[in-house]
This record gives structure tokens, C-alpha cells and sequence, in this order.
């Protein structure tokens, strides 16, 4: 029986991890309430060399995913809860978690 780490593929590509980094280059957001969610907006460029590909609001139930794109603007929404915590992925910088989450 093997006891090493599991491998992930997907479209026969291995899957990497990725563990957040530290908190000092998140970009800097920006929150508004906007019906039952929040908008929010990421201080960070959006070029095709230097963007955010994905903002993920994660629950210990349930995750919330948004895609972002190079030439789109750095915003996502998420559905207003309590007590999560908001990943960004920089294709640049790698990921980041913000601690004090919404
Ligand atoms: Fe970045």
C-alpha cells in the first residue's frame, strides 16, 4: 500500500500545489455590498505578462470561484457570507490569502 501524496491530473497534466504566500504583496481591494454580494475590486494590473487569474472565496463548506482574465478588469463577486477566507492567484506573484477575510 502506498502511503505517499496523492497526484492530481487534469488534461493529463500534473497538478502542482500551490500554497499561499505571505500577506505583504496582496494587492490591496477594495469592498462594496452590491445586492446580496460583494464586489470586489483588486488594486493590480491585468496585462497578458502580469495579472490575477482567480479569486476564490473559500468556506469550509463551500467555495466560491471566480476566473479572471488578462484585458478584464480586476473585480469579482461573491455571495455575502460570514466567516471565509479570500485566495487571489497572480500569475506573477503566485497566491495569496488575506486573513482578515470578508
Ligand atoms: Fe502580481
Amino acid at each position: 500500500m502506498s502511503t505517499g501524496n496523492a497526484s492530481s491530473f487534469c488534461c493529463g497534466r500534473k497538478l502542482e500545489h500551490i500554497l499561499p504566500t505571505a500577506t505583504s504583496i496582496s494587492p490591496k481591494s477594495t469592498v462594496e455590498e452590491i445586492d446580496t454580494d460583494y464586489f470586489i475590486t483588486f488594486d493590480h494590473p491585468m496585462t497578458k505578462e502580469h495579472y490575477l487569474s482567480f479569486a476564490a472565496y473559500v468556506k469550509s463548506d463551500r467555495v466560491f470561484l471566480n476566473r479572471l482574465y488578462p484585458e478584464q478588469s480586476p473585480t469579482c463577486r461573491f455571495p455575502i457570507t460570514n466567516g471565509g477566507k479570500l485566495y487571489v492567484y497572480c500569475i506573477k506573484h503566485g497566491l495569496v490569502v488575506y486573513p482578515d477575510s470578508l
